[in-house]
């Protein structure tokens, strides 16, 4: 039995795999077991932000198993106090939590959420969240979730989540009331198809605070990490959150999340009130450590933002003569390129073509590429690109 059948007998179907066996992958490339080279402009859905099998990365995971592995939240660890640090003095936050996912940081999010909203009053307990957001897929983050199609199957679902659309000041003002103790946010909604929220919405969202005292819940597990071209997408804007999500490519490749806390709110969660067996192990924090280490020198970030910009230019000259570009959207190496016609069709084609492309949303191609990738590997994908929308 190859690896495709095997996988379709004994692990369960909720996956579409793609048609190709990973052999090895190094940097911005994924090698298949033919030796066939691919492009990878989704870095595992935008997790390997510094690249497949980073050096630094491994190195900093060899020497932390050369110590230990898992111990239990009994003990304190090192690699999950450098960590937490590194997180603070780049952040709003002065108290890390960590999980394992993006789904559990939300959870801890939600559970900090109601506990603050009851500290006030039993009936603060409704929280605000926007239709096409992705929050993930326990019943807490399914909840927050605005898409019907993942949610109904599974439904009833969390009671008190009001649901609005992104940047409808109207809808906002009517949905938040001295009820509400949270709104959840994805600065630039991911999974939806890349929609980045707009200034006088967040300016609306900072001002209604004043009034309604209900968190802001910044949920960056695709955006953080300089994935839009500042650590942390909230820094583009006027927001300050009271609690932030991460997730994805905190760990550099390893399982990691983490819930970020203000100083207003470090005491709201008491010893047992919330805990992981995993969350936080010594050595995805020890691969999260040295991948921070990269992303947060001042020469990658200068880098970053002029590679963003070389991509997005390239990508606007060949929506002048693509008409089956609708729209091109997104921040830094977060970015949307909507289809007008069947995105699948580019996608498998540019599988042909040695070059992993994501779709969301049908119709949205999602790039989200190592933040390592090069300016020569730049070029190859916006070759590739006109090539395969160019074919008849
Ligand atoms: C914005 C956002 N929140 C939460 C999640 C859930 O993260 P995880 O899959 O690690 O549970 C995702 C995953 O795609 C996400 O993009």
């Amino acid at each position: 039995m190859n690896s495709l059948t095997k996988d379709s007998t004994y692990v369960l179907n909720t996956y579409k795999r793609l048609p190709i066996v990973v052999k090895k992958a190094k940097g911005s490339y994924i090698f298949d077991q033919q030796g066939k080279k691919y492009l990878d402009m989704y870095a595992g859905i935008a997790v390997n932000s510094v690249g497949h099998s980073n050096i630094k990365v491994r190195r900093a995971i060899e020497a932390q198993l050369k110590k230990h592995m898992h111990l239990s939240n009994y003990f304190v660890s090192e690699t999950q106090n450098e960590l937490a640090k590194k997180l603070i003095d780049y952040s709003f936050a002065s108290k890390v939590f960590f999980t394992n996912s993006g789904t559990e940081a939300i959870e801890a999010s939600l559970k900090l959420a109601r506990k603050y909203g009851k500290t006030i009053s039993d009936d603060k307990f409704e929280v605000i969240a926007l239709h096409e957001s992705f929050h993930g897929r326990t019943m807490g983050g399914l909840s927050l979730t605005g898409q019907p199609k993942y949610q109904e199957a599974f439904a009833p679902l969390l009671p008190g989540v009001n649901h609005i659309e992104k940047n409808d000041i109207e809808a906002l003002k009517n949905a938040i009331s001295s009820k509400t103790c949270a709104i959840f946010l994805e600065m630039v909604q991911g999974e939806s198809g890349i929609h980045v929220l707009n200034d006088a919405f967040l300016n609306e969202i900072v001002r209604l605070k004043e009034t309604y005292q209900f968190l802001i819940i910044a949920d960056e597990v695709q955006t953080g990490l300089m994935r839009t071209g500042k650590m942390f997408a909230y820094q583009h804007t006027t927001i300050v959150p009271d609690v932030l999500a991460l997730a994805k490519s905190l760990g550099g490749g390893l399982p990691l999340g983490a819930m970020l806390v203000s100083e207003a709110l470090e005491n709201v969660l008491k010893p047992g009130d919330h805990g992981s067996t995993f969350g936080g192990n010594p050595v995805s924090c020890a691969a999260g450590l040295a991948t921070f280490e990269i992303l947060s020198s001042a020469g990658f970030q200068n880098a970053l933002l002029s590679k963003s910009n070389m991509l997005f230019k390239g990508l606007n000259e060949i929506k002048q003569s693509s008409p089956s570009i609708k729209d091109i959207r997104g921040k830094g190496m977060m970015i949307g390129i909507e289809i007008d016609g069947d995105a699948e069709l580019l996608k498998n084609r540019a599988l042909k073509a040695g070059l992993l492309l994501n779709v969301t949303n049908k119709n949205v191609i999602r790039l989200l590429p190592p933040l390592t990738i090069s300016t020569h590997e730049i070029e190859l994908f916006l070759r590739i690109f006109k090539q395969i929308l160019d074919m008849k």
